[in-house]
């Protein structure tokens, strides 16, 4: 295949066999999955290593001496390792568990939100944000009294800098909660420089990473985020399973999530005290499958290397606006100068539905819609998107079939 022409130590063959999914045949014809940014595909070593400990391995974790609880908790504690290594947290008691980046994000803001936020704070988010960094502030806004306020992003759907600078120095923020890459455009932002601004603000800095955990290195002591969220399902692991990374003083400081089983020290009827983090935010028995699926995971992408994905992923990137602008009446929403691998576009005159519909008639899946971001779809002056989404098994043959699928959608819709 041609990337193998130009990346030759990048067997993205030997990639797509890991992928049992790929072979599908979508109405006749192969399937060209481009949806990566609404969930990857899971390879076969992740499946297995699900399917391993349901058959040799499973139990409840924290909770028996017996045998097979004992090597779940071990197998479930080793992927809080896996995890804490591959962030680079400084402590494994930093890493709590969840379903998901929404989670992770509703946590926080829920937790840290509620004793330490109050009428007149601010919180500062961005125009591109997923609805998951925004809701669940607004309800807490909601609760406390605080604001929420909000950076523009320009035409190519970057943040504004300048904007950013003046609206975090107000002396009112208390916390700034930003995507590190946008679902809907791509955007890689500078969370390095804004996490760097809110602290000499006297803000936190939460990082949305639901885009950026397959696609970047991500490194939380260098960024030094306060918090930062993560999904599975995006990074080739199990659905509903989730991170929150927090630094423990913090989360040592905030008050507990749900209540329920594993959370406690001691309980009598007049009074509970908590475990320590993360146990203190993980009620209830975990998703122990979802936790060693999502090591098994890391693994495999630590297996190919991220730096190699995320060039093999940029090329197909840079591919795909080349041939994309063939397309008569095509525009791309989101040309910002750092991006990750996600094309948004419209094509005038056709509803984003069609081409999604269309698409999916040859085999190509693409996302339509306003990708859980109406303010940034206002923004852009567009109700919808389509939006082709890259991962580490996409080819630029792929890239091809998606622009002369598009071709047949212009023929078609006139
Ligand atoms: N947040 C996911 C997406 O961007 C679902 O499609």
């Amino acid at each position: 295949m041609t990337d193998q022409t130009t990346r030759p130590l990048y067997d993205v063959a030997r990639i797509r066999a890991d992928f049992p999914i790929l072979a599908t045949q979508v109405r006749g014809k192969p399937l060209v999955y481009l949806d990566n940014a609404a969930s990857s595909q899971k390879p076969r070593q992740v499946l297995d290593a699900e399917r391993a400990v349901y058959e040799t391995g499973y139990a409840n974790v924290h909770r028996g001496v017996h045998y097979l609880s004992e090597k779940a908790t071990q197998a479930y504690e080793a992927a809080r390792e896996t995890t804490r290594a591959w962030i680079n947290a400084a402590s494994t008691n930093e890493i709590v568990f969840t379903r998901g980046t929404t989670e992770s994000i509703n946590l926080v803001a829920h937790c840290w939100g509620r004793t330490n936020l109050k009428a007149g704070d601010e919180i500062l988010i961005t125009h591109l944000e997923h609805h998951s960094n925004i809701v669940p502030w607004q309800m807490i806004a909601e609760t406390t009294g605080a604001r929420l306020v909000v950076v523009p992003v320009d035409d190519r759907g970057e943040v504004d800098q300048e904007a950013f600078d003046r609206l975090i120095g107000s002396g009112r923020v208390k916390v700034m909660s930003v995507a590190h890459v946008s679902n809907a455009l791509g955007t890689i932002l500078p969370v390095r420089r804004m996490i760097e601004a809110a602290h000499a603000a006297g803000a936190i800095a939460v990082i949305d990473g639901a885009q950026a955990l397959p696609h970047l290195a991500v490194d939380v002591q260098a960024l030094d985020a306060d918090f930062y969220a993560m999904s599975s399902h995006k990074a080739y692991g199990p659905t509903g399973f989730g991170v929150l990374y927090g630094k423990l003083p913090l989360l040592k400081a905030m008050p507990p999530w749900q209540g329920g089983g594993d959370m406690i020290e001691t309980v009598t009827f007049e009074k509970t005290t908590y475990a320590e983090p993360p146990a203190k935010f993980e009620a209830g028995t975990p998703h122990i499958v979802g936790a060693i699926g999502f090591a098994a995971a890391l693994d495999y992408i630590a297996g190919i290397g991220v730096g190699a994905i995320a060039a093999h992923e940029h090329d197909l990137t840079a591919y795909a606006h080349e041939r994309l602008c063939e397309i008569n009446r095509l525009k791309i929403i989101g040309e910002a100068r750092d991006k990750a691998g996600v094309v948004s576009f419209t094509i005038d005159g056709i509803h984003p539905h069609d081409i999604g519909t269309i698409l999916d008639q040859q085999g190509v899946a693409v996302r339509t819609g306003h990708h859980c971001t109406q303010p940034l779809m206002v923004r852009f002056g567009v109700p919808a998107t389509a939006r082709a989404s890259f991962g580490m098994y996409n080819t630029r043959d792929e890239v091809d079939a998606l622009v002369d699928g598009l071709r047949k959608v212009v023929k078609f819709m006139g």
